[in-house]
């Protein structure tokens, strides 16, 4: 399902139910993200990088602020992502981005602009998905190449559903971020994790997180970005 929906937004709370590819999926990577335009964009990912059958995907994800990426985590899932639909959230609010799996929170990349990260929040996103080849790094770092005897590829989308504030004309369908009606409407526009839902990020991270580019000295000889020192 290659497509774009047709509205700029600037905050978002939405999720989509993803069955991804099923067995021999090596070097294929779905994609589902919210991304703007031009070269200093925002993007927010998530990546399904494919596999041999009954070896795990590797849901890749990663943000990008001001067309500066490089905050990849990487984990692996504690189901099969393709015997069935499984839904795949992002919220992105001032404050915070949170990614969960099935209302699980897997990641928070918090809003530290003031200790001068920059935080996607000025420019509007759309949402994206697509379905590539990327054999020369997807699947074991590019070792196992793309079988094009298993074409077509498929993966399936269903379920998606979407909070957020729309631009037009410079103004945005929520109003202000300080008017009364905004947050009894828009809850998740200051939604954070409460205490359960900590513990269950640490759980994730704990068991399931095999990548982190906070912990990969190697790429940050001269120190690891200040983020990283806070979380
Ligand atoms: C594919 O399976 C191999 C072997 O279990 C594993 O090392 C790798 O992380 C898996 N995922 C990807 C996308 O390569």
């Amino acid at each position: 399902m290659p497509g774009t929906l047709q509205e700029s937004v600037s905050v978002w709370k939405d999720d989509m139910q993803l069955k991804l590819v099923p067995g021999n999926s090596a070097g294929t990577v779905t994609a589902y993200y919210l991304s703007s335009k031009g070269s200093t964009w925002d993007e927010i990912d998530f990546e399904f990088l494919g596999n041999l059958s009954g070896d795990p995907y590797i849901l890749h994800t990663n943000v990008f602020s001001q067309g500066k990426g490089n905050r990849e985590q990487q984990f692996y899932l504690w189901f099969d992502p393709t015997a069935d639909f499984h839904t795949y959230s992002i919220l992105w609010n001032p404050q915070r981005i949170i990614f969960s799996v099935d209302g699980t929170p897997i990641r928070e990349f918090k809003n530290l602009e003031s200790m001068g990260v920059p935080f996607p929040k000025n420019q509007a996103m759309r949402i994206y998905s697509s379905l590539w080849n990327a054999d020369d790094w997807a699947t074991r770092g590019g070792l196992v190449k793309t079988d094009w005897s298993q074409a077509p590829f498929t993966a399936s989308y269903r379920n998606f559903n979407a909070n957020a504030c729309v631009w037009s004309n410079g103004v945005s369908s929520c109003g202000t971020n300080s008017s009364p009606s905004t947050s009894r409407t828009n809850s998740w526009l200051s939604e954070e994790l409460d205490s359960t839902s900590q513990e269950k990020l640490q759980w994730v991270r704990k068991n399931y997180m095999i990548y982190n580019y906070c912990t990969d000295a190697k790429r940050f000889p001269q120190g690891f970005p200040p983020e990283c020192k806070l979380s």
